[in-house]
């Protein structure tokens, strides 16, 4: 059921071009852009999807914004795993509700987001980050995006390799050197536990599966997502001008037993 909106509440206005803003609501705030303000008392208490003019006349449409809105807003710190990479990580890596997954680097929690809400408040989900200043913008990230850190997460300050003693069904790496922590992590992992790993660049895709096959992983897969979006009217259908190029290459390794 679609409650109104409500003093407090992170919503986003969707202008006639298509760009997006969030913005928290308050009483009596006010938000501004090039097009004049936009009165919060005009959107407290109206359903999504409610059209709101500015000052000067410019149109706005109102929604709650999508986790993959919001991650595409938030600062940054490091570079974030973009939505249609996030999407085909949860699902190669079979990520579960009540799943029990860890990650390395945080970074700015993009993907620490999407994991916690697909393992869920019965997930148990820890994740490393090596630099403090980053774990503190990703800290505020999670928090922002669910109102709290959620119970299921532990964040640590430090290097995934120290990880031991503990086991895991899902491992997710965005790190420059997973190979380096394939004995950290693989170790930690349930046999038939799945990694999934994250990386920009070729030469290191290579190292890690020449590494994973040569340290009890099997069923290597690498691909990479190529997103095209269309440009629908009535004169014209056809893909946009311009596409995201590329971000990063998957892979997807499964742990094999008694190794
Ligand atoms: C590309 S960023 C991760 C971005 C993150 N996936 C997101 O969506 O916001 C890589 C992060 O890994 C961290 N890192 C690198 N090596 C690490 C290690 N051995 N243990 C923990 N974190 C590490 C870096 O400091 C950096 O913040």
């Amino acid at each position: 059921v679609s409650t109104p909106f409500e003093p407090g509440e992170r919503i986003m206005l969707v202008d006639a071009r298509e760009r997006r803003y969030l913005l928290v609501l308050q009483q009596g705030g006010s938000w501004h852009s090039h097009g004049g303000a936009v009165w919060h008392d005009q959107l407290i208490g109206q359903l999504e999807g409610t059209e709101v003019r500015s000052a000067t006349g410019m149109l706005f449409q109102a929604f709650r914004p999508r986790m993959a809105d919001f991650v595409l807003k938030m600062p940054r710190g490091a570079q974030v795993v973009y939505p249609k990479d996030s999407g085909a990580i949860l699902v190669h890596a079979d990520i579960y509700p009540g799943a029990r997954v860890v990650e390395a680097g945080t970074g700015s929690g993009a993907l620490t987001i999407a994991i916690c809400r697909a393992a869920g408040p019965d997930g148990y989900v820890v994740s490393y980050e090596i630099r403090p200043e980053f774990l503190s913008t990703a800290t505020r990230n999670i928090e922002s995006f669910f109102g709290k850190l959620p119970d299921a997460l532990e964040l640590r300050e430090g290097d995934v390799r120290r990880l031991r003693g503990e086991t895991y069904d899902r491992a997710i790496l965005d790190l420059p050197e997973p190979w380096t922590a394939l004995r950290a992590v693989g170790g930690a992992l349930e046999p038939g536990g799945i990694l999934a790993t994250y990386l920009p660049t070729t030469g290191q895709v290579q190292q890690l599966v020449l590494a994973l096959s040569e340290g009890g992983f099997a069923h290597v897969e690498t691909f990479e997502v190529l997103h095209r979006s269309w440009h629908v009217t009535e004169r014209s259908v056809r893909p946009d001008h311009r596409m995201i190029a590329h971000t990063g290459f998957i892979t997807v390794a499964r742990r094999v037993a008694g190794t």
